[in-house]
C-alpha cells in the first residue's frame, strides 16, 4: 500500500487525477473502473481541466462503474448514470458506448450481474479502478459482511448507508433501499486500486481499514493485500493515524 498524503481535498484530487490521467496517456485504449461519491468528484473536475488543455485523449477509453441504485433508470437526478455524465462523461471525449454502470432498472437479479461480470471479463479487467470510502468502511456498494462477496451482486443497503446517502434526496424515504455493485473480487482484480479520501469524518474507518485485521466487516480492508493499492487522503483523513 502507498499513501500520498494531500494537504486538503484539492491536493487530493489533483494527485488522483495525475494517476488516472498517467493511466489514460500510457494506455489509450484502458479500462478504468469509476466511482461515484462527493470524494470523486474534484479528480473528474481535474481530469476535465486536463482534456481541455488538450493534455487527454478519452477516445479509446473504456469505463466501468463500480455500482447503480436498483429502481432508479439512467435519467433519475440520482442515479450514478447521471452523476457521471454530469461530472465527467458529457465534458470529455468518451463514446458514450464505451461507458458501463450496472443498470439499476433490470429487475432480473441474476442476468445483470452475470452480464456485468461478463464485461469486465471481455475487457480483460480493469487497469485502474478509483474508489471512495463509505463511513462503514464500504467501497462500491460492499456492505459490512460476514464473508466478501465475489462477483457483481445485488446488496441491500445498510441502515448506516441510507443515513449517510439520503442528504443527496428529498427525504431518508427516497433513498433507494437496494443496489447493483461490482463485488470484491472484480475490484481485487484491477491492476492498479486508487482509493481517494478526505474529511476528519472518514479518520476513524481510515485508520480501522488500513491499519487494523482485514475483515469483511470492514470491506475495504482486503485492500491491505492487493499488490498495487494507493491511497490518496487528505491530512484531515490521515489525522488518526
Ligand atoms: C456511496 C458509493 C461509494 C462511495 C461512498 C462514499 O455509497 N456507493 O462508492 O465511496 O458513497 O461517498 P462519499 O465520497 O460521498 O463520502
Amino acid at each position: 500500500m502507498t499513501i500520498i498524503r494531500a494537504k486538503d481535498y484539492a491536493q487530493m484530487s489533483w494527485h488522483a487525477a495525475k494517476l488516472i490521467a498517467a493511466q489514460v496517456v500510457l494506455k489509450p485504449n484502458c479500462v478504468l473502473g469509476l466511482a461515484t461519491g462527493s470524494s470523486p468528484v474534484g479528480a473528474y473536475q481535474e481530469l476535465v481541466k486536463s482534456y481541455r488543455m488538450g493534455a487527454l485523449d478519452f477516445s479509446g477509453v473504456k469505463t466501468v462503474n463500480l455500482d447503480e441504485y436498483v429502481g432508479l433508470d439512467a435519467g433519475h437526478e440520482q442515479s450514478y448514470a447521471r452523476f457521471m455524465r454530469e461530472n465527467l462523461f458529457d465534458h470529455v471525449n468518451i463514446d458514450p458506448g464505451n461507458t458501463n454502470i450496472p443498470n439499476g432498472m433490470n429487475p432480473d437479479e441474476a442476468a445483470e450481474c452475470a452480464r456485468y461480470d461478463k464485461l469486465i471479463a471481455d475487457f480483460g479487467g480493469i487497469d485502474l479502478q478509483l474508489l471512495g470510502l463509505g463511513p462503514n468502511g464500504h467501497i462500491g456498494f460492499n456492505e459490512p459482511d460476514d464473508a466478501f462477496p465475489t462477483g457483481t451482486h445485488k446488496v441491500a443497503l445498510t441502515d448506516a448507508t441510507i443515513q449517510a446517502n439520503k442528504r443527496f434526496f428529498a427525504s431518508e424515504a427516497d433513498v433507494p433501499r437496494f443496489a447493483y455493485t461490482m463485488g470484491i473480487r472484480d475490484i481485487m482484480q484491477a491492476a492498479h486500486v486508487v482509493m481517494v479520501v478526505s474529511g476528519e469524518g472518514k479518520a476513524g474507518i481510515v485508520k480501522d481499514a488500513f491499519f487494523g485485521p482485514v475483515t469483511p466487516r470492514i470491506p475495504a480492508s482486503i485492500l491491505q493485500l492487493h499488490a498495487h493499492f494507493t491511497l490518496v487522503a487528505d491530512e484531515a483523513a490521515l489525522s488518526k493515524l
